[in-house]
């Protein structure tokens, strides 16, 4: 069982809608776990049922190893970055960072617990009743300022810490908001969409200062985006979700690689992936027509019991060759960023379009005819209609 645990978990809003529909999932200790989905998919929901602030209607949450199902909120030790967060108005960023160490003592406990641990003489406010040494409060407020620190840097927010949050910029205000959470001890950080009002540049660089920070600290993280980019760079894993449903849960590169289904294969890469309709060929029951082309599949696989449905090859752009054989296509397009080339391609039966991207000079121009044919060695074929794999390169060979 892992660190956190979530069983057939399932919460309907108003009891008619499913925003979560029988959920489960095993996050280790340690590990990134990226949550990525279209809005209104249930990632929120699903964090905020671990954190306690939504109860749910079925199923079993644990941390560790205590069922917390029907804990509430304060004693599951989870910090949250909220999507919508707040900060406290009238304090300064750094007394907005220090609050939550201050809150209930928090950081007082943990030094107290410290020192014992270490066999120096506990010295917080417990020790204090207990008729021992207290902490000195210079020592209490070292080590916040340290962490304050610490963090800030990692923000890249040390020269604003003493200004008020209405006197920074939304970008700022999101980052003190993610280190407010990560200035505490938690068992488990929840991060929901926390760099989202963050610039390109900013955000490319916080990513890799937060998925540092987290190695370093081995905390465990699960962060929610509807941005792939984020969740292929740094999720260990990431998970699925649609319409309440956690589809496909795998390293990122995994389910980039074998999609479970149409929606997976669909939701990640950018460009999108490739998706042209095809049929069994009527002659030959190992073959696919699209665009007029009759596509052998390697293994001479047999597709009868999809004979006469609508089915979807999803090509990666990466994966689209223009060559000597295949189907007949007119070059659209050709556009270069940097050395990357784009090159879109309109079938001449069906009138789908296909893009392809690589690095390599092709010599392809605007308005020529070329032949089209998927990459077989990656390609996967899924049914139009209930997004199943029908066929995959790399699963059936
Ligand atoms: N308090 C609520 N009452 C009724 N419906 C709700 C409530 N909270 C969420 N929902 C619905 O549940 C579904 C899932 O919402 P949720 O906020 O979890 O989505 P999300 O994946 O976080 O989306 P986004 O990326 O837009 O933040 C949505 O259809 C939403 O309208
Ligand atoms: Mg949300």
């Amino acid at each position: 069982m892992g660190f956190v645990s979530l069983q057939n978990i399932s919460k309907t809003f108003g009891n008619k809608f499913n925003a979560l529909d029988n959920v489960s999932l095993e996050v280790d200790k340690g590990e990134f776990f990226v949550l990525l989905g279209p809005s209104g998919s249930g990632k929120t929901t699903l964090i905020r049922c671990i954190a306690g602030l939504e109860t749910v209607d079925d199923g079993r949450i644990s941390i560790g190893d205590r069922v917390i199902t029907d804990f509430p909120a304060g004693e599951r030790n989870v910090a949250m970055v909220f999507q919508n967060y707040a900060l406290y108005p009238f304090l300064t960023v750094y007394d907005n960072l220090a609050f939550p160490l201050k809150a209930r003592g928090r950081l007082k406990r943990t030094l107290w617990a410290e020192s014992l641990a270490n066999g120096t003489s506990p010295t917080t406010g417990f020790g204090y009743s207990l008729g021992l040494n207290p902490i000195k409060r210079s020592e209490v407020k070292r080590h916040i300022r340290e962490r304050i620190d610490r963090v800030a840097e990692m923000l890249q927010i040390t020269d604003i810490l003493e200004r008020k949050p209405g006197q920074i910029s939304g970008g700022q205000r999101q980052r003190v908001a993610l280190g407010r959470a990560l200035i505490r001890e938690a068992n488990v950080y929840l991060m929901d969409e926390p760099l989202s009002n963050l610039d390109a540049k900013l955000r490319s660089s916080t990513r890799v200062e937060l998925k540092n920070l987290q190695k370093k600290l081995g905390i465990t993280v699960i962060y929610v985006t509807h941005d792939q980019i984020e969740a292929m760079t740094m999720g260990d894993r990431i998970g699925v979700i649609n319409k309440g449903h956690l589809i496909q849960i795998g390293k990122p590169l995994d389910v980039y690689n074998m999609p479970d289904n149409l929606f997976v294969a669909s939701f990640l890469g950018d460009p999108p992936i490739n998706q042209v309709d095809g049929k069994v060929s009527e002659k030959d029951k190992s073959k696919i027509t699209f665009g007029g082309f009759d596509l052998k599949l390697p293994g001479k696989p047999d597709l009868s019991g999809v004979s006469g449905k609508t089915l979807k090859l999803a090509i990666r752009p990466e994966d689209v060759e223009l060559g000597d054989h295949g189907a007949s296509a007119r070059v659209l397009f050709v556009r270069s960023i940097g050395r990357t080339h784009y090159i879109s391609v309109v079938l001449q039966e069906t009138e789908e379009m296909i893009t392809k991207v690589t690095t390599e000079e092709t010599g392809v121009t605007e308005g020529t005819d070329v032949l089209v044919m998927p990459n077989l060695s990656h390609l996967d074929v899924f049914e139009k209609d209930s997004e199943e794999l029908v066929w995959s390169a790399k699963r059936n060979h």
